[in-house]
Formats: structure tokens, sequence, C-alpha cells
């Protein structure tokens, strides 16, 4: 029988590489999209409107628990991936409330929505629950494993541990197929464009075609453990296919710096970083995490995963198409060079 799978989230970066996996697979996938004046779809473009296997978009929200409801009732899904979520650190400074609502009430209202129609259909759903190592924040232990206590120093982190402990709550009081993947930081060529490895390889490109001339970043000391979204997303599929549900770190276990990715990019277009690179208090953080490094072998051992793509590649992936990109802007915006493009 073929089986269905719900990705919420389908339109972001790791939405994208999940339902590419799971057509692959041979999954009918249904995507929840949210309602916008744009289209938005351009992260999943190529797996809409492609025939038999095309993701068929539903529009809903994770602020609308009635529109859930409906929905798993009409798709009847295998499984869920929750992958929604208000995802920026440093936004959900400005929008602490509204992130609290989706991120973690979000995922309490998903929760509730399949509670409700496993119990009326008897028909098992499977969930994941995309949670973060946000949550480890200010670490009492490196490397951050599964055991390691939760001080998460954003609201963006507290409503992660929220999601992740309300997860952990249903599996264990409904008996609900449930599982936490705690994803270190996973970058890509579809990465967001706010977030600093992205805006990195955006404005180096950008400067190396003329476009651009500056990169103001913030905390250039801040050290992280990345990784590339298209492995990740094996991690989170995996983590359906066992018989018990668990909750897993999933990261690389290697550490580097934002100034090591700046001169790792900079340096494949034959730029120094220092040259280009302005720090900017805007771009602080009222509490920083300063650094997140992971201990993934719960995962490696239980599930068989590990990551394929090095730091190094990763960068040179990034890099890479984004330079055909401001080759591409460049053809359009001849000659000026433009301003620096307004970023979180
Ligand atoms: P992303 O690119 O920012 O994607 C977020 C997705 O959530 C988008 O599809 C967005 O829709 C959707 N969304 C936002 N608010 C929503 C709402 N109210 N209702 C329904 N959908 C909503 O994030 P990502 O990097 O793919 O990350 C996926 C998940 O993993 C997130 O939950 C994130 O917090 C978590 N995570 C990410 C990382 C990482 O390093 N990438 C690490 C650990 C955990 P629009 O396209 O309409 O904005
Ligand atoms: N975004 C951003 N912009 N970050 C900057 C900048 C800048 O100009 N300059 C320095 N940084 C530093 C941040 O202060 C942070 O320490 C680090 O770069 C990484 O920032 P982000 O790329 O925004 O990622 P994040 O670690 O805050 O959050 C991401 O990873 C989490 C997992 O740990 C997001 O994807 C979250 O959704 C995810 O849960």
């Amino acid at each position: 029988m073929q089986r269905r799978a719900l990705i919420t989230g389908v339109t972001g970066q790791d939405g994208s590489y999940l339902a590419e996996l799971l057509v692959a697979k041979g999954y009918e996938v249904h995507g929840l999209r949210r309602r916008s004046s744009t289209f938005g779809n351009e992260r999943i473009d190529h797996l809409v409107d492609v025939g038999d296997t095309a993701v068929r978009l539903h529009y809903g929200d994770l602020a609308d628990g009635n529109g859930l409801v409906r929905l798993i009732r009409e798709i009847r899904p295998h499984e869920v991936y929750n992958l929604a979520a208000q995802s920026h650190v440093r936004v959900s400074f400005d929008q602490p409330t509204y992130t609290a609502d989706v991120t973690a009430v979000g995922t309490l209202r998903l929760l509730e929505a399949i509670r409700d129609v496993q119990d009326d259909t008897g028909q098992q759903i499977r969930f994941y629950q995309a949670s973060s190592s946000e949550m480890f924040g200010k670490v009492v232990e490196t490397p951050q494993r599964e055991t390691t206590p939760f001080h998460p120093r954003s609201p963006y982190g507290v409503a992660k541990v929220y999601g992740h402990w309300i997860t952990v709550n249903y599996r264990e009081s409904y008996d609900l197929h449930a599982s936490c993947g705690i994803l270190f930081n996973h970058e890509s060529p579809r990465r967001g464009e706010t977030f600093v490895t992205r805006k990195i390889t955006r404005a180096a490109t950008r400067i190396k075609v003329g476009l651009q001339d500056k990169l103001h970043l913030g905390n250039l000391d801040a050290k992280r453990d990345w990784g590339f979204a298209g492995d990740y997303v094996e991690a989170m599929w995996l983590m359906l296919q066992q018989d018990t549900p668990d909750d897993y770190v999933v990261s690389t276990d290697e550490l580097h710096t934002v100034s090591e990715f700046c001169e790792k990019a900079f340096g494949r277009l034959g730029l120094d970083y220092r040259e280009h690179v302005v720090v900017d208090p805007r771009y602080f953080r009222p509490a920083e995490v300063d650094l997140l490094l992971g201990d993934s072998s719960k995962a490696r051992r239980r599930l068989g995963w590990q990551p394929q793509v090095s730091f190094e590649q990763l960068v040179d992936m990034m890099v890479d198409a984004d330079l055909e990109l401001a080759h591409r802007e460049r053809s359009v915006s001849r000659g000026v060079v433009g301003r620096e493009r307004i970023a979180a």
C-alpha cells in the first residue's frame, strides 16, 4: 500500500528536501502551506504540478487548530512531519508571542488533531517533531547529547523546548508513535537568506560580481556544528521507520566559528573576508548561544545514519550555487553596486 505523509513547513528549506526524499521513496506527499500574497513555493516548484508524483499542497496554518483537524481527517496520513515554525532566533526576540503561538502551541494543536483522528479512525499516525539544538542554549556540557539538560536562550529556544516536551508527553500519555529529532544547524543552497551561512554566501558572491561591497554581521565568534540539510532529512525519515519512537541528536559532531565560515566562503572566491565584513552590533542578540556541538552517536548507532557532506563541501556547494545566482542578478541589474540586502 502506498504510504501517505503530511509535511508542515513544506515550503521551507527542510520541507523541500524531505518532500523530495519521500516522493523518491514512493510516498503520496501532502504539504501544508500558508496563504501569502506571493506564491512562496520556490523551493518546491519542481515537485508540484508534475503529474502523479506531485506534492499536493493544502492551505493551513499551525495557528488554526480546526483547520489541522479537518486536514488530517481528509488526508489520513500514516506519517506527519512537523517542520513548520517561526524558525529565526533573532526574530523571536522581536516577535516572542507569535513565536510561542506557532512554534510551541502550534505543535500542541497538531498533536491534538492527530490524537483526535487516530482515536476516531483507529489508524496509527506516526509523528516527527523538529526539535532543535537551540534548546541547549547556554550549554551545561559539551558535546550535547540527548541527556544534556536544556537551557534555552531565546523565545524561539523556549518555544522549541515546549514543542519537544509536549511531544514526549503525548508519546507517554497516549501511546503515540512520536519522535523528536534534536537537529543541530543544517544549511544548503535553499537556506533562508537571513541565516548566517546563507547571508555570508549570498554577500560574498554578490561582492565577487560587483553587486555589493560590504557585509554587516553580528557575533563572528559564535561556534556551530553545521551540516547539510539534505543529509538531515534522511534522519527524520529513519526515526519514523523504527518500531519504537525515541529522541535523537542529529549533528556532524564538528565545530566551526562564523569567521571560519566567512574565511572559507570568501576564500573560495579568491577574496579576503576581512576586507569586506563589518561587525555591526545591530545583529547581536539580547542573549547569545556561544557554542553548539553535537554528539550524534545514538543516531549513528541505532538509525544507521551518518552525514555525507563535509563542512568544506557544504561551504563550496552554497558558494557555487549563489555565484550562479549572483551572475544572473548582475545580468538584470547591470553595473550598479547595489545596497546590501536587508537581513536579520
Ligand atoms: P524554514 O526554512 O524557516 O521553514 C519554516 C517553514 O515553516 C516554512 O515552510 C514556513 O512557511 C512554515 N511556517 C512558518 N510559520 C507557519 C505557520 N504559522 N503555519 C504553518 N507554517 C508555517 O525552516 P527550516 O530551516 O526548514 O527548519 C525546519 C524546522 O526545523 C523548523 O521547525 C526549525 O525551527 C527546525 N530546525 C531547523 C534547524 C536548521 O538548522 N535549519 C535546526 C533545528 C531545528 P513560509 O514558507 O510560508 O514562511
Ligand atoms: N542570522 C545571523 N545574522 N546570525 C549571525 C549574524 C548575522 O548577521 N552574525 C553573526 N551571527 C551568529 C548568530 O549570533 C548565531 O550565533 C550564529 O551566527 C548562527 O545564527 P543563525 O544562522 O541565525 O542560526 P541560529 O543558530 O541562531 O539558529 C538556527 O539553528 C538552530 C539550531 O541550532 C536556526 O535554523 C534555528 O531554527 C535552529 O533551531
